[in-house]
């Protein structure tokens, strides 16, 4: 059986009517046609799916979405515009830190969640956030480097931010 929730999404008001059971990422996909969530194990396991729920990363496979009542979700589109990009997409950009691309918007939602909490990460701390976001591409040093720059371009103008290697050289 339905019922209705109204939910906050990227800074606007959605209403919805779903069951209690539904998870937040069926809603996000299914009925506000936001897809930059992905589906991938449907888990919690691989990150694909991650958004922001009052500013902090959350797996919307395993979330419901009447448990988000009246929060604050974002997910990627809420993030920058093709015009405006956020400074984490325009790093992530610069680095080239994709390949497919599916597991790109959980990993940029996760890197924009920690450096909203560290602003400049070590290394170890950007491979152990982003260690729950499974790409099987292996971008990982391209990723690693793009949040680098990401930390810069949140504070300086993107002039001033060269290319930073990444600490150490494994993969992660
Ligand atoms: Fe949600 Fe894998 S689809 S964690």
């Amino acid at each position: 059986m339905s019922t209705p929730i109204t939910l906050q999404v990227n800074r606007m008001r959605q209403d919805v009517s779903v069951p209690k059971e539904t998870t937040l990422l069926h809603v996000l996909r299914n009925d506000l046609a936001l897809n930059s969530p992905k589906y991938g194990c449907g888990l919690g396991e691989c990150g694909a799916c991650t958004v922001l729920v009052d500013g902090i990363a959350a797996r919307a496979c395993v979330i419901p979405a009447h448990g988000v009542a009246g929060r604050s979700v974002t997910t990627l589109e809420g993030l920058g515009t093709l015009a405006a990009l956020h400074p984490v997409q325009q790093a992530f950009i610069d680095e080239q830190a994709a390949q497919c691309g599916y597991c790109l918007s959980g990993v940029v939602m996760m890197t924009v969640a920690l450096l909203s909490r560290v602003p400049h990460p070590t290394d170890a701390q950007i491979r152990s956030e982003l260690s729950g976001n499974l790409c099987r591409c292996g971008a990982h040093l391209e990723i690693i480097k793009a949040v680098h720059r990401a930390a810069c371009y949140l504070e300086h103008p993107a002039a001033q931010c060269a290319a930073q290697p990444p600490q150490a050289v494994s993969a992660a």
